[in-house]
């Protein structure tokens, strides 16, 4: 096989021609695409008894890995700069596969008090019922609480580079310090912030966790999560966590995703720009109660953000609420003609969610999002002018 990055040295390419090339081998076609292999089985030789049914290599079964999900792994630890991907079902397949994997009954760890549903959800409920494991949940940006948050038997600290929905800003080089000090491992989920604009690995990350389903496919048409991280870590996921119990990507979605991945830099210069003349947009209109957005600077989290980004932007993702009760927002986002109601993100169409105020899940978010509830806001790839008309236009019809 000749790998394309091989030909034209993957160690000096830039980000961009990485997110081109990277993961593409030839194989016997020489087709210069990686074909769509939709196969569950490949062919083993007449006597296969000295091959374990658990391996993960290539060549032996989908849920041992897949032609497509090895060259998707390829190009996400090229693009993380880690050694090793594993490529899975979902976002959430990726964070159970990692606590399934490298914390056990006993164990106890650290995750941030403002996580992704799932995540919170895991921590809270499902594996301290299930497994014993404890979790003590800490404001990450508060150094001392999560040094005095990590004991002895603490395994993990499980944090969001930019956490969902509140944008809290995690300074990574700084938790991965103390995680380090306790004897633990720093998971990042990255979801908001994808590479090359972010690789939390560089800054002392062990594992790195993304739904693959939002930025990385950017075009809202398949499930996907990975993990990314040394070898040692990476390869008991592949045995356990996939092999094990199941949660292989389909052929399919892999070979969408890293079609998708493509022109990752490229959409999210674009995201990152509209992003950032929105959240400005929004903050200065009395009809808008807050803006949360790390790109501004009345964002807790800017100078951590300015810092850790090197002044690549702030990500496409934030959380505002019109001055007004629930009805409001809801009305408010039935006026948008161009912006969507919808779960996910990170997509080319611009999507918008609301959460009410008094969810269990709150508690930990700041006083606004408590009195106004939220209204998550990913910024798409339609043109700029058209995303404002449109959030004014919905500002307006409903008086606010
Ligand atoms: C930060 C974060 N992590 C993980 C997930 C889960 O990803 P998936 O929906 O692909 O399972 C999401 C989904 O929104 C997310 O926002």
């Amino acid at each position: 096989m000749t790998s394309r990055p091989d030909r034209a040295d993957a160690a000096t390419l830039r980000e961009s021609s990485l997110a081109v090339h990277a993961g593409i081998e030839l194989d016997s076609t020489r087709a210069l695409r990686t074909p769509l292999v939709m196969a569950n089985s490949y062919a083993l030789p007449d006597d296969p008894s000295e091959i374990s049914w658990s391996a993960t290599g290539p060549g032996l079964y989908t849920r041992n890995s897949g032609h497509n999900q090895l060259a998707l792994e390829r190009k996400l630890a090229a693009l993380d700069g880690g050694e090793e991907a594993v490529a899975l079902a979902s976002g959430v397949a990726a964070l159970h596969a990692v606590f399934f994997t490298h914390v056990q009954a006993g164990d106890h760890v650290v995750v941030s008090d403002v996580v992704y549903e799932a995540t919170w959800r895991l921590w809270t409920e499902l594996l301290p019922r299930r497994y014993g494991i404890q979790a003590t949940f800490v404001d990450v940006t508060d150094p001392d609480a999560v040094r005095a948050a990590m004991r002895p038997e603490t395994r993990l600290l499980c944090v969001e580079a930019v956490a969902n929905p509140t944008t809290k800003v995690a300074d990574i080089a700084m938790l991965a310090g103390i995680a380090h000090e306790a004897g633990a491992l720093l998971m990042v989920d990255s979801t908001f912030t994808p590479p090359p604009f972010y690789r939390p690995l560089a800054d002392g990350a062990d594992l790195v966790v993304h739904s693959l389903t939002k930025y990385i496919n950017g075009h809202g048409d398949a499930m996907g999560g990975a993990v990314i991280g040394r070898s040692e870590l990476i390869a008991p996921i592949k045995a356990d966590a996939m092999v094990d119990v199941g949660g292989v990507i389909s052929p399919f979605n892999a070979w969408l995703i890293q079609r998708g991945s493509v022109t990752l830099p490229l959409r999210l210069r674009q995201h990152f720009a509209s992003a950032q003349r929105i959240a400005h947009m929004l903050a200065a209109d009395p009809r808008v109660a807050f803006v949360a957005y790390p790109g501004l600077a009345s964002h807790p989290g800017h100078d951590v953000a300015r810092r850790q980004f090197a002044d690549r932007g702030y990500g496409g993702m934030m959380a505002f609420a019109v001055d007004g009760d629930p009805d409001t927002q809801n009305r408010f986002v039935a006026s948008l003609r161009l912006i969507t109601s919808g779960f996910s993100l990170g997509h080319d169409d611009s999507l918008i969610v609301h959460t009410a105020a008094d969810g269990p899940r709150t508690a930990t978010y700041p006083e606004e999002f408590r009195r106004f509830g939220h209204l998550r806001l990913s910024v798409g790839l339609e043109d700029p002018d058209d995303l404002l008309a449109d959030l004014g236009a919905a500002l307006d019809a409903v008086g606010a």
